[in-house]
């Protein structure tokens, strides 16, 4: 199956932010470009725009001033849906309600030929329902792009029940054709990225309301250890915090209100508020002027211990013997299985993020996941009430001697990088259970929608088959709500891998 022919039209109708910049696309990749737009005016603006996109493109060199021109000329604005007749794709960009989605449909079904694949943009509308409205619903699909869709190279292409394979498949080459990179999916909420994505700021919002610390150092925590180039709730402000919760809430609602992906308090008051992110000056962070940044909360030195006792295996956190020694810290290593930590002189336990709250445990300090303990250039610690100094300043000091600043966060079990990760990779096994899509395409999405510095199934992989099960099994004991419970297809991966590690050791 191929791409479609690049001489052939393509139209986009509904001329907004996301409509102007999947025309762009269909047009630099070499296609003749119709315009259609519901408010008389709006399409003809919408061309003058784009073209001056095309013009800034020449000035930095990314395109010729001939392919300008000639992409001008393939461009044209319709006064009337008919005028799209012999197009061989639209796609949809409208305003997002399903009764005008399927109105729009069933009228250009009238419309096009046979033929003509038609596709939606919607993030948020089930693909299966919109193509409901079709006589035939084999042509229509889901092609979810990205915002700004010239600059961001995933497209979601989003099969709905009735969606033929064909058509699918074609719209996938297309969309490569284009110079995209399509993943391909099922008709379920908030397809791939706007799905697994959830806990990134749901976990966040969910660290800040148990009073674990404050935006800034859960950014901090997030960016310089977990490896995310943004923090959520700096992410959060960028993306518009309405627009953000609207995600979410659509999700919520669409599992009918499935407790794993339940909005947050704190981002429903912003936005009631009216403290919309950057765009209204203030969300989580006050965008005004002479404002200040607020820091992360940020550790006074303190004196590292002589020497370490390693007792068991550390995990994904094993990295950490080679630097401390580095550091010319001695480490003394017990195989004695009784249990994966780190002795400090004085008896003091250091103990990586696990699920579990401290307060358990007699003088215990946790510390986060990071993404790569050598790269990572912050590590967040948690203690309990019953923690002692002694063992708290020891922690503090025996990161710092590996040149990494030091965070103290409240007792919140599985700290904050931890249980963000293992959501998400909880997440992202379910959906492969599920069918949405295969571990490449879900790794893949969540890298270039969300740029995530792993996928998340390489990320499982890479922490081992049963540590994102284990440490919600044990945040699920301290919060029995079911939004930790983790799902069936995480057991069996971590039972599946546990008998593979038994079997070859
Ligand atoms: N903005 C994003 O970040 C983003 C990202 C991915 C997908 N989407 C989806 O893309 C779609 C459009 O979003 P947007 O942000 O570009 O919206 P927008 O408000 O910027 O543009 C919508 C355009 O559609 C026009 N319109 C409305 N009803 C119409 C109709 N019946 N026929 C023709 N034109 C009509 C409006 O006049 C307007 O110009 C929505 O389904 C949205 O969920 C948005």
């Amino acid at each position: 199956m191929t791409a479609l022919d690049l001489s052939s039209p393509v139209a986009v109708v509904g001329t907004g932010t996301m409509g102007q910049g999947i025309a762009q696309v269909a047009l630099v990749a070499g296609h003749p470009v119709r315009l259609y737009d519901a408010v008389p005016g709006r399409a003809g603006a919408a061309a003058d725009a784009i073209g001056a996109r095309l013009d800034r493109l020449v000035e930095k060199e990314r395109l010729t001033a001939v392919d300008r021109d000639a992409a001008r000329a393939r461009l044209r604005p319709a006064e009337d849906l008919a005028e799209l007749a012999d197009c061989v794709l639209v796609v949809e960009a409208v305003l997002e309600r399903l009764e005008v989605k399927q109105e729009l449909f069933r009228e250009l079904e009238g419309i096009v030929g046979d033929d003509c694949l038609l596709a939606t943009n919607t993030s948020s509308l089930s693909v299966t329902a919109i193509g409901g409205a079709l006589a035939r619903p084999g042509r229509f699909l889901g092609l979810h792009f990205f915002n700004p869709a010239p600059l961001l190279p995933l497209v979601e292409v989003v099969s709905g029940f009735a969606t033929d394979v064909a058509s699918a498949t074609r719209a996938y080459e297309t969309a490569r054709a284009w110079g995209k990179t399509p993943v391909a999916c099922a008709d379920t909420p908030g397809f791939i990225v706007n799905r697994i994505a959830r806990p990134f700021y749901a976990e966040a919002f969910e660290v800040y309301e148990n009073q674990g610390a404050d935006p800034a150092t859960i950014d901090a925590v997030l960016r310089e250890s977990g490896g995310f180039r943004m923090g959520a709730f700096e992410l959060t402000d960028l993306i518009g915090q309405d627009v953000n919760e609207s995600v979410t809430h659509s999700v919520w609602q669409s599992f009918f209100q499935d407790v794993r992906f339940t909005p947050s308090l704190a981002q429903r008051r912003l936005v009631e508020s009216g403290r919309l992110g950057r765009k209204s000056g203030q969300g989580w962070y006050d965008y005004r002027d002479g404002a200040e940044r607020p820091e992360p909360h940020t550790a006074e030195p303190a004196e590292p211990p002589a020497y370490v006792v390693a007792e068991g295996d550390l995990g994904p956190a094993t990295e950490l013997l080679a630097l401390i020694r580095e550091a010319g810290i001695e480490v003394r290593e017990e195989d004695e299985d009784k249990g994966t930590r780190l002795v400090l002189p004085g008896g003091g336990q250091l103990v990586l993020a696990d699920g579990q709250t401290s307060v358990e445990f007699r003088d215990v300090v946790y510390f986060d996941l990071a993404l790569d303990y050598r790269k990572a250039t912050r590590i967040a610690l948690s203690a309990a009430q019953q923690t002692s100094p002694r063992t708290l300043a020891q922690s503090t000091g025996l990161f710092q001697a590996l040149g990494k600043k030091v965070s103290v966060i409240g007792d919140v079990p599985g700290m904050i990088v931890a249980r963000t990760v293992a959501r998400i990779i909880d997440l992202a096994h379910d959906a492969v259970a599920r069918g949405v899509a295969t571990e490449e395409d879900i790794d893949t999405a969540m890298r270039l929608g969300v740029n995530y510095p792993l996928g998340p199934l390489e990320w499982s992989r890479r922490l081992g088959g049963d540590w994102a099960c284990a440490v919600l099994d044990n945040l699920h004991e301290c919060t029995p709500s079911g939004r930790y419970a983790p799902s069936l297809a995480l057991y069996r991966h971590a039972y599946a891998s546990d008998k593979r590690e038994g079997s070859s050791s």
